[in-house]
């Protein structure tokens, strides 16, 4: 009987707190022994992977990801569905060093979504009609505060799910939260020890904004950013935090996009209040100008780049945010994977086109200054930005990216780039050490890199990754290198721009509660806390 089933010899492990040399053992799925090198013995009736010095590090934990979802962005509720399926969605997240993503479960404010389990149940059979190539959890997104359900029905969440996060939102018509309704949810998940993730922009400045904007026709999709400036995320992270702390419930921020958000997260962080923050590679790879960057500024191509918050106005924001990765301010680097097709591969607008058509009442927009077809639905029509579905693909490139900009350039080091992307997010959503570690017990998920050394950077085109989506917001974008194995517990699912895994082999995880600290560091302040809450 062999001792391991898979080893990896030569490779340099990282942790988020070490880095060494050792190899790994692998018998049944599971990391067995970490040793400094083994013997003839040991390795017989193994499949032996040389790491030939490269990284070694635990797979990848993506806490944000949108696949199967219909979406319902967009000030006027107007969304679009996501072209990604648990199928091409985890195809694509291994393919780039991701062996566990987390996806949204949504309600939407009709009746039959009153119910969270039935909204859970029904978005668990849409996972089932394909399954997934690799383990996936759920979280819900929760757009109302009845009493009764949130009673009944988030602990069961809990106990029968194994669902210990949800979102809520302070934007969108259509599922943003008053603050009472906020407080309303925040105090139930706090009661349950759920972690409240909140998208905190202020609904109510961006669409006046909005509006400001479209009375001077300025409605190109460049303009979404100009509705949500800087100041909208700010303003909302600071009243997330004052509500928060009112009811002594831990929060997490999601896709932090600004350098004045971060900054408010710091700010309390140093208070001694538990908050937490997640961005994404958008706000470090893309800026404002990414908007308008086909010569017509009302192309719709521009639309691709849409997501909320948006990118940053300028290069230099990113170095503020860069130093948050650093300096611990920002918890977990997700991708927000939410992938919208643009193209129109029968003839008729499919995906966003489509949608947009339908909003508009219009028929097949023609070509736009630039001579792109179907792309002047913004220019021509009542089609203005706030008809474009927010959000852009990116579950393939989160890690590579990260790699690439931060890693190699010594912006973070490799301990921090595990801490950021795997253990983490696998800490805060209940899933260490089974996750998001490379100790023996855990799950036998790794990322094998190429040797820096021997890799030969190359600049990205859509064609390379294995989405549904007919672009990537990183065309052209130079990478350094690349996950050259991804292992699902223990199978070898990728391997030199291969898949090696089979769909159906990733398993849905029942998560525990965070294991983030919630110490305060500080004595609670009756005057500013509701101790009295929770007696
Ligand atoms: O633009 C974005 N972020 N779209 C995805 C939905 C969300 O708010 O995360
Ligand atoms: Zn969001
Ligand atoms: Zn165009
Ligand atoms: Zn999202």
């Amino acid at each position: 009987m062999p001792k391991f089933d898979t080893v990896v010899i030569n490779g340099v492990l990282v942790s988020a707190s070490d880095v060494s040399s050792n190899c790994i053992g692998i018998k049944d799925g599971k990391i067995t022994v970490l040793a400094e090198r083994f013997s003839d013995d040991d390795l017989r009736g193994a499949e032996v992977i040389d790491a030939e010095g490269a990284y070694v590090m635990p797979g990848g934990v993506d806490g944000h990801v949108h696949l199967c979802q219909d979406l319902q962005t967009g000030p006027h509720g107007l969304g679009g569905r996501c072209a990604d399926d648990f199928l091409t969605g985890s195809r694509s997240a291994m393919c780039g060093g991701t062996t566990t993503i987390i996806t949204f479960a949504t309600q939407t404010r009709s009746e039959p979504d009153r119910s969270l389990l039935g909204v859970v149940g029904r978005y668990k059979a849409r996972a089932d009609a394909t399954g997934s190539y690799i383990d996936y959890g759920f979280h819900v997104i929760i757009v109302r505060d009845d009493g009764d359900v949130l009673e009944e029905e988030m602990p069961r969440l809990v106990s029968e799910w194994g669902i210990t996060s949800c979102k809520l939102f302070l934007t969108y018509e259509t599922q943003r939260l008053s603050d009472k309704q906020l407080l309303n949810v925040m105090y139930e998940a706090r009661k349950n020890r759920i972690t409240t993730m909140i998208h905190a922009e202020n609904g109510d400045a961006i669409e006046w904004l909005t509006d400001k904007l479209e009375e001077r026709n300025k409605i190109a999709p460049y303009y979404h950013a100009w509705s949500r400036p800087p100041a909208v995320e700010g303003e909302a992270t600071n009243r997330a935090i004052a509500l928060a702390e009112l009811i002594q419930n831990p929060i997490l921020f999601v896709h932090i996009g600004s350098a004045l958000a971060m900054k408010n997260v710091r700010k309390a962080q140093t208070r001694g209040l538990p908050v937490y923050a997640e961005t994404c590679p958008q706000y470090f790879n893309l800026t404002w100008n990414d908007l308008k960057k086909f010569h017509d500024p009302s192309c719709f191509e521009n639309s691709k780049m849409i997501c909320s918050p948006p990118p940053p106005p300028d290069a230099s924001d990113a170095d503020e945010l860069y130093l948050g990765l650093h300096n611990g301010t920002f918890t977990i680097f997700s991708s927000d994977h939410c992938p919208f097709r643009y193209d129109d591969p029968h003839g008729k607008p499919t995906g966003v086109l489509e949608h947009a058509e339908s909003m508009t009442g219009e028929p097949e927009p023609e070509s736009c200054l630039d001579g792109h077809a179907l792309c002047d639905l913004v220019s021509r029509k009542t089609g203005a930005f706030k008809f474009i579905p927010n959000g852009i693909p990116g579950v393939e490139t989160r890690l590579p990216l990260l790699y690439t900009t931060a890693l190699q350039t010594g912006r973070i080091s490799p301990q921090k780039f595990v801490e950021l992307t795997s253990t983490n997010p696998a800490k805060l959503y209940g899933l260490y050490p089974r996750k998001g570690s490379l100790m023996p017990g855990a799950d036998a998920d790794i990322i094998i890199w190429h040797p820096d050394h021997s890799f030969v950077p190359f600049s990205l085109t859509n064609d390379r990754l294995h989405h549904n989506v007919d672009y990537t917001p990183y065309e052209g974008q130079q990478f350094t290198n690349w996950p050259r194995y991804t292992l699902s517990r223990g199978q070898v699912v990728y391997r030199n721009g291969q898949i090696t895994g089979k769909v159906g082999y990733g398993q849905y995880l029942k998560r525990g509660q965070s294991q983030l600290a919630t110490a305060q560091g500080r004595k609670q302040d009756p005057r500013r806390v509701a101790d009295w809450l929770y007696e």
